[in-house]
């Protein structure tokens, strides 16, 4: 049994759970190969007999999010899923997964390896309303190769047939019409024609009912060993205070630091222990992983990852291996590894590279998730969410301001 599922038996919120092993208050679960919890019958057994002897009354956790009955969690239906980060970040924090969506074979693979039960749909140009179930929210981070800067040359933006794919994604809306949408895209798409390709995916989600906000976070202020900048676009169905309130703390965040992560959860290791010392000679490494990108297996101009492992004895310089990449990304380890396949070794790692460059890091999808899923009791639950519903509109958003001008384009900030 997972964490999600293991709460539901014990009748409890996985965010309270996660809080009790985290704190001692219950001795911890065996791990799997991927480094999830597994609970054992006697493990629900045991926690379940500390729940019923516990004089804790339910308060908020130290997230902030409350302890909600598991029977009322809340869901998410996954767009453009590629290897899940969202996914993996939206379970940590609670939700559980309605569907998926994904075109990518090598990526459904992975997909059916780890989540065997959650409908798999292959193309969202054929999904139609019926086959996505109710969920609160909808993630996605559509295809950034039309808007991308680490593609040189001409970029098509939302004409291109890839990046357009945002269509596709706002059709579903329109009927659909989900509690909160989240979706995700390289820093790219702020300057992408000017900023009106930007400007089209925030009306475009305004006509469809929706208030909307954006953020941009690099990975590295979430405890991931990399420098990884994206942009965030959050959009609340009929609810102005919605956005801001998700994507902008009031006081100091807590973030993932590795001291800070909330609820006190493992952080992801650092740039130095993700790389593999085979030789036994102690690689010279940067202290952060540049970005990576989907291009970042090919030896081309284009490939801007430039993370290289260096042997100054031997004067070897080595790529990283996917495995590493999985570190840097802040991904468990062996998660790109397929049940089985049919690819060649070298195949096989240039779709690992590809997969893991285009992904979203599992630490910046669960905070996001934690913040979604406050947002969504404090309208639920008002009564048990006033730390939640503090001011939270004074925060100025200078990185995005930052981010502007170094694109040149200081018309982004007049954008509503
Ligand atoms: C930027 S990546 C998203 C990666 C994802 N957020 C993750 O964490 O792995 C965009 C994904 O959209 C997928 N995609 C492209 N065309 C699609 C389509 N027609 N239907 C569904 N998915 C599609 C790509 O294969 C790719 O995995």
């Amino acid at each position: 049994m997972n964490l999600n599922q293991a709460a539901q038996a014990i009748g409890v919120s996985a965010v309270t759970l996660k809080r009790w092993l985290i704190s001692g208050k219950v001795a911890d679960v065996g791990r799997d190969r991927n480094n999830w919890r597994v609970f054992t019958a006697a493990d629900i057994e045991r926690i379940k007999q500390y729940a019923s002897n516990s004089q804790e009354t339910p308060k908020l956790a130290e997230t902030g999010a409350s302890d909600k009955p598991q029977s009322s969690d809340y869901s998410v239906a996954s767009f453009f899923t590629g290897i899940g980060g969202f996914d993996i970040g939206f379970e940590a924090a609670g939700f559980s997964i309605s569907m998926q969506c994904e075109v990518e074979p090598f990526c459904q693979s992975l997909l059916r390896k780890h989540w065997p039960s959650v409908p798999l749909h292959p193309d969202i140009t054929k999904l139609q309303n019926g086959d996505i179930p109710q969920s609160d929210v909808w993630v996605g981070g559509f295809p950034c190769q039309d808007l991308s800067l680490a593609r040189m040359g001409k970029r098509d933006g939302l004409r291109g047939s890839k990046s357009g794919l945002f269509y596709e994604f706002a059709r579903l809306v329109r009927e659909g019409k989900p509690r909160v949408i989240l979706l995700e895209n390289v820093a790219g798409l702020l300057s992408s024609h000017g900023g009106k390709d930007f400007g089209i995916v925030l009306s475009t989600l305004a006509e469809l009912g929706y208030s909307v906000g954006w953020r941009t976070f690099n990975s590295k202020h979430f405890g991931v060993p990399q420098s990884r900048q994206r942009v965030y676009i959050v959009g609340c169905r009929g609810d102005g205070r919605g956005p801001g309130e998700i994507l902008f703390e009031s006081e100091r965040g807590e973030g993932h630091s590795a001291k800070g992560r909330p609820h006190g959860k493992e952080s992801a290791p650092s740039f130095q222990e993700v790389i593999g010392d085979p030789s036994g000679e102690g690689p010279v490494i940067q202290a952060l992983a540049y970005c990576l990108y989907a291009t970042s297996a090919r030896h081309t101009g284009t490939d801007w990852s430039r993370n290289y492992v260096c042997y100054p004895k031997s004067g070897k310089v080595r790529r990283l291996v996917p495995s590493e990449c999985e570190g840097v990304m802040a991904f468990p380890k062996g998660w790109t590894i397929p049940t089985k396949t049919t690819l060649s070794a070298d195949d096989l790692d240039s779709a690992r590279y590809h997969a893991l460059g285009n992904a979203v890091t599992p630490p910046v999808a669960e905070w996001l998730a934690l913040r979604i899923r406050q947002y969504l009791e404090s309208r639920d639950f008002p009564e048990a969410s006033q730390k939640f519903n503090a001011s939270l509109y004074t925060f100025k958003n200078d990185g995005l301001g930052q981010l502007a001008l170094s694109f040149g384009n200081n018309d982004l900030e007049t954008i509503p």
